[in-house]
């Protein structure tokens, strides 16, 4: 999203409970406060063809839902933002302030008034693309994947391979989906093949089902690995898609990514949303080439399942146990974080990550008091956050493995342990926390991340 939340422009903090200091209309119209409302928050999921199951744009469709519409504003269900903005500030938050809800909540009770509707200018445009013009590659994933309309979500792994000429330098790189209204999520790596390491980049499966096959078979199955049987290089999480978020981009001289002759993304979890249809999807990603290496390239920090902390105790669950779990690294070298990236699977349920410096300040990174394994966000701050050398960074992350737990894929529960290779099925927990980070340089506290290159059209907000 391009949207800009001013921190200053909002005197009530979205999590603030107290209502008592809400001024409201008397009258609460749909042309006049519910539209702009709606068209902010609500439209970029609910129109045609997108991930929201029915549209929010019109009087009509929004009259039609207002009880639902209340509801779930009221209960915070919607829109799906399940970080705690109390605890830490995100670009694009996806958060209605109190003012917003109540609004709404008045607008039913008062019997949901049109206003004058003819005079509503037309909705704005939600563009699926970031304004980076023509990508200079498509890499479409190799095979049309096939989704049966059993009304499950359902969780793929994929690859998506390609050959050049030579080796170049990337400087965006995007996601497509070709099903907007199934495609839930989808988290990227980026492989690049040595030099002479691997032959033929697309033999093998273009995508396996998560929950059919794990470990080392879904390996061999997509042919990832180099033609002597090791690992090439992989970075985590290259490219992330959620519905209606455009990916950050970073100031002028930070991200970017080398982009070997021979590589392939390599598709962790490509979520689908349930369906009562038999349908397909073939997704694809765009990538805009650099002239010249990055700058200030992006790293990551993995701590936890698969990363350079171990979880403790190590990640495993009886059946009906709930239990916290953690993971601690200490920085030996300064960073400046640009975005963290809670991961969690079915049975998580909270989730808490922050740093303490060595001059004992506390640097909150994320809180999610009610993990949602269908939302998972990258969250991007709206300054860069330096962290000194010596900063202990604390991840905490609880799961629920009770049948009470509505997330729970098991009838009863089963003993469940954490994933323990890079292929693992959806049903294997996971308790990861990354962090995306530049090399620090005196200054970077003021760095703001919310400035789109100059290209891009400015920011609109009702609020
Ligand atoms: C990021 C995409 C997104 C945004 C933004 C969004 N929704 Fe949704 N909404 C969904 C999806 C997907 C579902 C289907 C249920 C689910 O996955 O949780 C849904 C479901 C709903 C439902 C049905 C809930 C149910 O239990 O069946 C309502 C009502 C709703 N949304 C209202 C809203 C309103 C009102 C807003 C804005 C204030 C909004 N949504 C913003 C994606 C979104």
């Amino acid at each position: 999203m391009l949207v800009v939340l001013g921190v200053a422009g909002c005197n009530v903090p979205p999590s603030d409970p107290s209502t008592s200091d809400v001024q409201l209309p008397d009258t609460v119209t749909f042309a006049e406060h519910i539209a702009p409302l709606v068209w902010e928050h609500c439209m970029p999921c609910h129109r045609a063809g997108q991930i929201g199951p029915f549209p929010l744009v019109s009087y009509t469709d929004v009259q039609r839902k207002a009880k639902m519409v209340r509801f779930v504003t009221t209960e915070r269900y919607m829109p799906p933002w399940p970080a705690d903005t109390a605890y830490a500030r995100y670009l694009g938050e996806r958060v209605l302030n109190e003012r917003q809800i109540a609004l709404i909540a008045k607008w039913v009770e008062q019997g949901r008034l049109p206003g004058d509707t003819a005079s509503l200018p037309d909705p704005p445009d939600h563009p699926d693309a970031p304004p980076l013009g023509e990508p200079d590659l498509v890499v479409p994933l190799p095979d049309t994947a096939f989704i049966p309309g059993d009304a499950r979500d359902r969780f793929l792994i994929a690859k998506a391979p390609w050959e050049l000429p030579r080796d170049t330098f990337v400087r965006a790189i995007m996601f497509e989906p070709g099903n907007r209204a199934l495609v839930h999520h989808m988290n990227g790596g980026l492989i690049n093949y040595p030099p002479g390491a691997k032959d033929d980049v697309f033999a093998g499966h273009g995508y396996i089902d998560a929950e059919q096959l794990g470990g080392p078979d879904a390996f061999a199955a997509l042919q990832l690995a180099n033609d002597d049987g090791t690992w090439p290089p992989l970075v985590p999480s290259a490219v992330n898609h959620l519905p209606g978020m455009l990916p950050p981009r970073y100031p002028e001289g930070i991200g970017g990514y080398h982009f070997a002759r021979k590589g392939s993304f390599l598709l962790n979890t490509l979520h689908y949303g349930p369906t009562a249809r038999d349908t397909t999807d073939r997704s694809r990603f765009l990538v805009y080439f650099a002239e010249r290496a990055p700058e200030r390239p992006l790293q990551e920090l993995a701590l936890g399942s698969l990363g350079i902390t171990p979880v403790e105790p190590p990640l495993e669950l009886a059946p009906g146990e709930v239990r916290t779990f953690r993971s601690t690294y200490t920085l030996p070298e300064p960073i400046s974080v640009l975005s963290v990236n809670p991961h969690m699977h079915l049975l998580g349920t909270e989730f808490l990550a922050y740093a303490v410096t060595p001059a004992r300040d506390t640097v909150p990174l994320v809180r999610i008091n009610d993990w949602d394994f269908r939302w998972q966000y990258v969250y991007t701050f709206p300054r860069m956050v330096p962290l000194p050398s010596g900063t202990t960074i604390h991840v905490y992350g609880t799961f629920d493995n009770t049948a009470e737990n509505p997330h729970q894929p098991f009838d009863p529960p089963r003993h469940v342990t954490g994933a323990d290779s890079r292929f693992m099925r959806t049903t294997d927990e996971m308790f990861q926390f990354f962090l995306s980070y530049v090399d620090f340089r005196p200054g970077d506290d003021t760095v703001r991340l919310d400035q789109p290159p100059a290209s891009a059209p400015a920011a609109a907000s009702s609020r």
